[in-house]
C-alpha cells in the first residue's frame, strides 16, 4: 500500500479500509490527464518561480517517462496505490527522486481530481458528439433517398396518416441533433480551470491560474475555490444528456423492432447485426437493438445516483464525490457503445419499401384527406368528418379500401363526391399537400434536407 499521507499516522490502515478507501481500480482510467494536468501545473510552478526551470524540465521529463512506460506496457497501473495520483507521484519521486518531491506544491488532490475528471470528461463529450454526427450523416442519407417512400404514419400505435420514411427518420434526425447542441452547451458550461483551488481555500503560493487554464485548453479559471473542488454538475447535465439519447435511441430501437416483425415486414435488420435462437431455427432476433433499449436504464440510473449521491454534501470536498466516477464511466462507454452499434444496425438494414406503401394504403390513412376535399367542395368540417366516418365502415363492412369505392358508392353517402376524388385520396396527393416546412410533403422535405445538409457541414 502506497500512500501519500502517513505522516500524522502511528498504526497502518487496516486492509479492508484501505480496500474500501481506494479509487486507483478505476481511477487509473485518467492516467493520460493526470499527467497531463501535472505537466500544466509544474510549467505554471516555474514560470511564477516556484520551482527552478531545471526542477520543472526534470519533472516533465519524469512525467513523460511514466506516460509513454504504461502505454508501452511497461509500467502497470497496480492497485497498490491508493489512487492514480498517488501512483504518478510514488512513480515519479523514484524515477527523479528529490524534484519529484516537488510536484505537488501549491496543489491538493482536491482539486487535482476535480481536473483530471474535467479532462476526461471534456474529450467524451467531443466523442459523444462526434458519434451523433456520424448518426446524423445516415440518418440524412436514408431521408434523401427516400422521399417518396410512403408508410403509414402512426398515433396510438395506430395508423393516422401517410408519411414518407424521409420524414420519419427527419423525426429522429431532430432529436439528435438537439443532442448534439447539448454537448455544445455542457462543454461550454464546463469548460473552466479547478486547478489552483488546492483543497478548497485556494493556496498561499503566487499561482497564476489563469496561465494553467491556457496551459490546458480552458476558456478560463473558475472563480471560487470551495465551488471548484465540489462542482460535479457538469457531469450531471453530461449524464442527463446522456439519458436523453438513451430515451431517444430507445425509441427509435423499439421502432426498428416493430418494423422487424413477421406482421410488419418494413425492414429486415442485416444478418451482421442480428442473432439467432439456440432452440427454434427460423429465428432472426434483433438483439442489438432491443439491448439498446434495455441499456438506457442503466443510463438512467447513473445520473439517479450522481444526484442522490450529491444532495445534502456540504461544502467543499468531501469524499462521497468519489462515487462520481465509476457509473458516469460506465454512461458514457455505454452510450458511445450504443451510438455505434445503432448507427451500423441502420446503415445495413434493408427498408422494404413495397411493404411501407401497402401497408399506408390498407388503414384508412387517407381518410382525413377524404374530409379534407369535402371540405373544399363546400362541406363543413365537422359534417365532412361525419360522412367519412360511414364511408370508413362501409369500407370495413365490405373489406375494402377507400379508392377501391365506386363513385355511386362515395355519391349514395354525399353527392358532393366527384370524380376527382381519386386523385385527392391518393398516397401521392396525400403526401404532396402537406407542403408547410416541417411536414412530409417532398417540396417541404427537401427544404429541411437542404438546411440540414448544410447543418452537418457547418458543425
Ligand atoms: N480519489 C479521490 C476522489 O476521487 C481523490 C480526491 C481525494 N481527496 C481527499 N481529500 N481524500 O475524489
Amino acid at each position: 500500500m502506497a500512500q501519500l499521507w502517513g505522516g500524522r499516522f502511528t498504526k497502518e490502515t487496516d486492509q479492508l479500509v484501505y480496500n474500501f478507501n481506494a479509487s486507483i481500480s478505476f481511477d487509473k482510467k485518467f492516467y493520460q490527464q493526470d499527467i497531463r494536468g501535472s505537466i500544466a501545473h509544474v510549467t505554471m510552478l516555474a514560470k511564477q518561480g516556484i520551482l527552478t526551470e531545471e526542477e520543472m524540465t526534470q519533472i516533465i521529463d519524469g512525467l513523460n517517462g511514466i506516460l509513454k512506460d504504461v502505454e508501452e506496457g511497461r509500467l502497470e497501473i497496480s492497485d497498490n496505490y491508493e489512487d492514480i495520483h498517488s501512483f504518478v507521484e510514488a512513480n515519479l519521486i523514484d524515477r527523479i527522486g528529490e524534484p519529484g518531491k516537488k510536484l505537488h506544491t501549491g496543489r491538493s488532490r482536491n482539486d487535482q481530481v476535480a481536473l483530471d475528471m474535467k479532462l476526461y470528461t471534456r474529450d467524451e463529450v467531443l466523442e459523444t458528439d462526434a458519434l451523433l454526427k456520424s448518426l446524423l450523416e445516415e440518418l440524412l442519407k436514408i431521408m434523401e433517398e427516400n422521399l417518396d417512400t410512403f408508410m403509414p404514419g402512426f398515433t396510438h400505435l395506430q395508423k393516422a396518416q401517410p408519411i414518407t420514411l424521409a420524414h420519419h427518420m427527419g423525426a429522429y434526425f431532430e432529436m439528435f441533433k438537439r443532442d448534439r447542441s447539448r454537448m455544445a452547451d455542457i462543454y461550454k458550461r464546463m469548460n473552466t480551470c479547478p486547478l489552483g483551488s488546492g483543497a478548497l481555500a485556494g493556496t498561499t503560493y503566487p499561482l497564476d491560474r489563469e496561465y494553467t487554464a491556457q496551459l490546458l485548453d480552458f476558456d478560463s479559471a473558475t472563480l471560487n475555490s470551495m465551488d471548484s473542488v465540489s462542482d460535479r454538475d457538469y457531469l450531471i447535465e453530461y449524464l442527463s444528456a446522456l439519458s436523453t439519447i438513451m430515451m431517444h435511441l430507445s425509441r427509435f430501437s423499439e421502432e426498428v423492432i416493430i418494423w422487424n416483425t413477421n406482421e410488419y415486414q418494413f425492414v429486415e435488420i442485416d444478418d451482421s447485426y442480428s442473432t439467432g435462437s439456440s432452440i427454434m431455427p427460423q429465428k432472426k432476433n434483433p438483439d442489438i437493438a432491443e439491448l439498446v433499449r434495455g441499456k438506457t436504464g442503466r443510463v438512467y440510473g447513473a445520473l439517479m445516483s450522481l444526484l442522490t449521491t450529491m444532495k445534502g454534501i456540504p461544502l467543499a470536498y468531501n469524499k462521497d464525490m468519489q462515487e462520481d466516477k465509476e457509473l458516469t464511466f460506465d454512461a458514457i462507454d455505454t452510450v458511445k457503445g450504443c451510438l455505434a452499434l445503432f448507427t451500423g444496425m441502420i446503415s445495413t438494414m434493408t427498408f422494404n419499401k413495397d411493404r411501407m406503401e401497402s401497408s399506408a394504403k390498407n388503414g384508412f390513412t387517407n381518410a382525413t384527406d377524404a374530409a379534407d376535399y369535402l371540405v373544399n367542395h363546400g362541406v363543413a368540417f365537422r359534417d365532412a368528418h361525419g360522412i367519412v366516418g360511414r364511408l370508413v365502415l362501409y369500407c370495413i363492412d365490405k373489406g375494402i379500401s377507400l379508392d377501391e369505392m365506386t363513385l355511386e358508392e362515395y355519391q349514395k353517402i354525399s353527392p358532393a363526391f366527384q370524380e376527382d376524388i381519386y386523385d385527392a385520396i391518393s398516397m401521392k396527393t396525400c403526401v404532396e399537400k402537406r407542403t408547410t416546412i416541417g411536414a412530409p410533403g417532398q417540396e417541404a422535405m427537401k427544404q429541411v434536407i437542404a438546411a440540414n445538409r448544410k447543418y452537418l457541414e457547418e458543425n
